[in-house]
């Protein structure tokens, strides 16, 4: 592909410049890519509306044309343009829960083009919180598609530097808002099902969820990869957030955890290899002399979906051969850390 200039372009947080979110929005409206924050991860922008621009978005990314782009709307009363109907749940969620890190999909309208949506009938949509998110999507005429900002099969990217690190060079400008506050991507929610269905779990938890709508349900394959149904989100089925060593997860109590890592490390660093260990504040003192890196306490989950991408770059970064994981408990946003954990690991698990 062709190469362009890439304006990296610092945004402060508390007042959006406004000369430049209007050039960003330009180039998006003429059919050009910007990434940009949100509070999630950062995302990469095109024209929703636009399917050579989506073409583009694929191509930047080398992401497979049959994996649909998410569509960031900044204002409620769009959404009635890109989408046919409505559920009453979900005009419950938005309620609650929008702007913010949800992303709900919906039957399509004639407005999205079918490049947009990977060929489907539906369209997924979330309308952010971050207001050089919202800024951005106002400036560019109000419907920006963007997948995250990352390679396809790279971890998705919590500052501009992930970015620009994956992008440089495939996109027109970059603007940067510093570390994105959740640094997991947003809750997918399937509206078009009698019951909610979450494909990718997400700061938003199923609890939350249940405690506004009656009933949700979870996507079966999303913890697990012995279902033989395929993921409902077409993404899902891919091995996303792959560090570049082999990543394998370690789960059981504490004292046995660090003392198979222990042996782990002492036979791959007498061999000559790169080790590294995904810990925690209260464990990282008990593991070996080795790449080792902590997340943040264990019970503070919002600092450790925060950490997690940003480590295993760095892994990448450091070039480790093996890295082993602690295992993180399920409950609220543990769901979430443990689905992308589990996907950069293959599914790779060991108990002891
Ligand atoms: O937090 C986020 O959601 C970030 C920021 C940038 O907003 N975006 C993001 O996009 O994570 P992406 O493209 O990396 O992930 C979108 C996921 C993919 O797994 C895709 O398959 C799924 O959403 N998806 C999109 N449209 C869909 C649809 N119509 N039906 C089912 N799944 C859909
Ligand atoms: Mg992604």
């Amino acid at each position: 592909m062709n190469t362009v200039d890439t304006r990296w372009e610092k945004i402060s947080k508390e007042h959006t410049d406004k000369d430049i979110i209007k050039e960003a929005g330009d180039i998006i409206k003429n059919g050009g890519l910007v990434a940009f924050p949100t509070e999630t991860v950062y995302g990469l922008g095109g024209d929703a509306l636009n399917p050579e621009s989506s073409r583009k978005i694929y191509e930047a990314k080398g992401r497979p044309s049959d994996n649909p782009l998410i569509v960031h709307i900044a204002d409620l009363k769009d959404l009635y343009k890109i989408v046919s109907y409505i559920p009453e749940s979900a005009l419950i969620l938005a309620k609650h829960f929008w702007p913010g890190p949800l992303t709900m999909i919906f039957s399509k309208s004639d407005a999205v083009p079918y490049e947009t949506t990977g060929g489907l009938d539906t369209v997924a949509v979330r309308f952010p919180s971050d207001k050089t998110a919202q800024g951005l999507i106002k400036a560019a005429g109000g419907f920006v598609a963007a997948p995250s900002a990352n390679a396809s099969g790279r971890p998705s990217p919590t500052s501009a530097k992930h970015v620009y690190e994956d992008l440089q060079g495939r996109i027109e400008m970059l603007l940067d808002g510093g570390s994105c506050e959740i640094g997991l991507e947003s809750t997918i929610v399937d509206m078009t099902e009698e019951i909610p269905v979450i494909l990718r779990p997400g700061y938003i938890t199923e609890e939350m969820l249940e405690e506004v709508l009656h009933r949700v349900e979870v996507d079966r394959t999303i913890l697990s990869n012995l279902s033989k149904a395929a993921p409902k989100a077409p993404g899902m089925k891919y091995r996303h957030y792959a560090p570049k060593g082999e990543l394998v997860i370690v789960s059981g109590e504490s004292p046995g955890v660090t003392a198979y890592v222990n042996e782990r490390i002492k036979e791959g660093v007498s061999a000559g290899r790169r080790v590294g260990v995904i810990a925690t504040d209260e464990t990282i003192g008990l593991y070996d002399d080795c790449l080792k890196k902590s997340v943040g306490r264990r019970e503070d989950e919002a600092a450790v979906a925060r950490r997690l991408y940003e480590i295993l770059r760095e892994f990448d970064e450091e070039g480790a051969e093996e890295i082993y994981s602690e295992a993180f408990d399920y409950g609220g946003m543990g769901q979430a850390i443990m689905n992308r954990l589990l996907k950069a690991a293959g599914h790779h698990v060991i108990k002891v």
